[in-house]
C-alpha cells in the first residue's frame, strides 16, 4: 500500500464526516486501519460503493474465519458489531444459501403484512406522544419517542404480547445496541435473547397468530423446503437488531435536519411530503454510515486502486448520498424538493438490499408526520453542533436529543 492507512475512528469526528472528508480529500478508495492494527480498505463514493454492493464476486461469507477473527477483540467494544454477527443469518450468507433464506422469509414478510401494520404503528406513535402531553420543559426525544417506537413495532410484527415480554425485549435490545455495555453484559444478554426467541417460536407453534413468526413457521417453498427452528431464531434476531437502531437514528436524524431548516419543515407540512423527508434523510443524513465488510474473491480494480483478493472492504454508505459527482454541488444539503436521477443507497443495493425497507419507510413517515403534526413548533433545545453522536462505523445518530415540544 503506497499511501499510509487512515486510522479510524478519527477522534472528535463523526464517522459520516470522516467518510465524506476522505472521499473529497483522498479519493474514493483508501487503505484504513482500525484499532488493533486491523487493516482494511474503505470505499466512499457513490460509484465505488454501488459497484462493491452489486459485484457477485465480492462476498461476505467466504472469508468467515477472517471476518470472525477481525471482529474478535480488535474492534473497540463501543463499536456495535459483535451482536450483528450472532449466528447464520442473512447478513453473513452469500449466494444460493442467502437466496434460499431470503426467498423463504419473503413468503412471510409480505407487503400486505407491512401495510397491515400501519394502523397499529399509528396507535403506538399516538400513545407515546400522549405521554408527553403535559411536558413543558426539555424532553429527550430519543428516550421518549425515537427509541421506544421501533422496538414496539418489531414486537408487534413478531407477535410478542404487550406488557412484561415487550419491556424485556426492549431492555435486552438496548443492552445489545448500547455503546456502554461491557462485552460480558452483551454476551449474557445475547444468550438470554436467543433463549427467549427459541422458546417464543415453540410457543407460537402451539398458539399461532397473525404475525411474522407464525408466517415464518408456515413458510414453505414449492419443493417443500422450510425454515429450521435455528434459522427462524436467527431471522428474528437479525430483524430485531437490524430494524431497531437504524430506525431510531433515522427518525432522530430527520428531526434534526428539519429543526435546523424551518423552511424545509414548513414545506413538508404544507405539502404533506413526509415520504420525501424520509427519502432525503436516507440520502443525506442516513442512520447507516457503513455496512459490514465484504471480501473480494479475486483481485478487484476499484477507482484507481487494486484491492487484493481476501482483503476486507468497508462500505462507506455515508459517503454516497453526499457525493457531488452524483448529486451535484449541493449534495450535502437536506432538500426535499430535489429531483435526482440516481436513487440513494441508504438501504444498500444488490442481494442484501434492506429487507425491512418498506416497514422502515412506513414507520419513519408515520413517526415524523405525527410528531410534527402534533408539535409544529418543536425545536432543538441545544445547538446542532452540541449534539453528541454515537461512535460506530455502522450506524450514526444522536445519543440524546433535547427538544422543546412547544404548543400542541
Ligand atoms: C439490510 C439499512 C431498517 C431489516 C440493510 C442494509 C442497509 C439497511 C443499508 C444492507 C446491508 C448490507 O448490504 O450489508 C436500513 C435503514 C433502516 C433499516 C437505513 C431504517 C431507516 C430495517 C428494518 C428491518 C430491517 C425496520 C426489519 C424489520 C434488514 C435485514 C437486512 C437489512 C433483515 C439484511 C438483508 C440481507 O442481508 O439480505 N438495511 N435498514 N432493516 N435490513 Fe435494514
Amino acid at each position: 500500500m503506497a499511501t499510509p492507512p487512515l486510522r479510524m475512528p478519527v477522534p472528535g469526528e463523526r464517522t459520516s464526516e470522516t467518510l465524506r472528508r476522505i472521499r473529497d480529500e483522498s479519493g474514493p478508495v483508501l487503505p484504513i486501519e482500525f484499532p488493533g492494527e486491523v487493516k482494511a480498505w474503505v470505499v466512499t463514493s457513490y460509484e465505488t460503493v454501488n459497484s462493491v454492493l452489486t459485484n457477485d464476486d465480492i462476498l461476505y461469507r467466504k472469508n468467515i474465519a477472517h471476518f470472525t477473527a477481525l471482529h474478535d477483540g480488535t474492534i473497540p467494544d463501543d463499536w456495535p458489531i459483535r451482536q450483528l454477527i450472532g449466528g447464520d443469518h442473512l447478513l453473513v450468507l452469500d449466494g444460493a444459501e442467502h437466496r434460499r433464506l431470503r426467498s423463504l422469509i419473503n413468503r412471510a414478510f409480505t407487503p400486505g403484512r407491512v401495510a397491515g401494520l400501519a394502523p397499529r404503528i399509528q396507535e403506538m406513535t399516538d400513545e407515546l406522544l400522549d405521554r408527553l402531553a403535559d411536558e413543558t420543559g426539555v424532553v429527550d426525544l430519543v428516550k421518549a419517542f425515537t427509541e421506544p417506537l421501533p422496538v414496539a413495532v418489531i414486537c408487534e410484527l413478531f407477535g410478542v404480547p404487550e406488557g412484561v415480554e415487550r419491556n424485556q425485549i426492549r431492555e435486552w435490545s438496548n443492552v445489545l445496541l448500547s455503546h456502554t455495555a461491557t462485552p460480558e453484559e452483551a454476551t449474557e444478554t445475547g444468550a438470554a435473547l436467543v433463549g427467549y426467541l427459541a422458546a417464543f417460536i415453540e410457543r407460537k407453534r402451539g398458539a399461532p397468530g397473525d404475525d411474522l413468526t407464525t408466517g415464518l413457521i408456515r413458510a414453505q417453498e414449492d419443493d417443500g423446503d422450510r425454515l429450521s427452528d435455528d434459522e427462524m431464531m436467527w431471522i428474528l434476531w437479525l430483524v430485531l437488531i437490524a430494524g431497531h437502531e437504524t430506525t431510531v437514528h433515522l427518525i432522530a436524524n430527520a428531526v434534526i435536519a428539519l429543526c435546523s431548516d424551518r423552511a424545509q419543515l414548513a414545506l413538508a407540512q404544507e405539502r404533506d411530503a413526509w415520504a420525501q423527508v424520509v427519502e432525503e434523510a436516507l440520502r443525506s443524513r442516513n442512520s447507516v454510515v457503513g455496512v459490514l465488510f465484504r471480501y473480494p474473491q479475486q483481485d478487484v480494480r476499484l477507482g484507481e486502486a487494486t484491492i487484493p483478493a481476501g482483503e476486507p472492504i468497508m462500505i462507506g454508505i455515508a459517503g454516497t448520498g453526499t457525493d457531488p459527482a452524483t448529486y451535484g454541488e449541493h449534495a450535502g444539503r437536506f432538500d426535499i424538493t430535489r429531483e435526482d436521477q440516481e436513487p440513494h443507497l441508504g438501504f444498500g443495493r444488490g442481494p442484501h438490499f434492506c429487507l425491512g425497507a418498506p416497514l422502515a419507510r412506513l414507520e419513519c413517515r408515520i413517526a415524523l408526520a405525527t410528531l410534527f403534526g402534533r408539535y409544529p413548533e418543536l425545536e432543538l433545545a441545544i445547538k446542532e453542533d452540541e449534539i453528541g453522536y454515537t461512535s460506530s462505523f455502522i450506524t450514526e445518530g444522536p445519543l440524546a436529543l433535547p427538544v422543546v415540544l412547544g404548543a400542541a
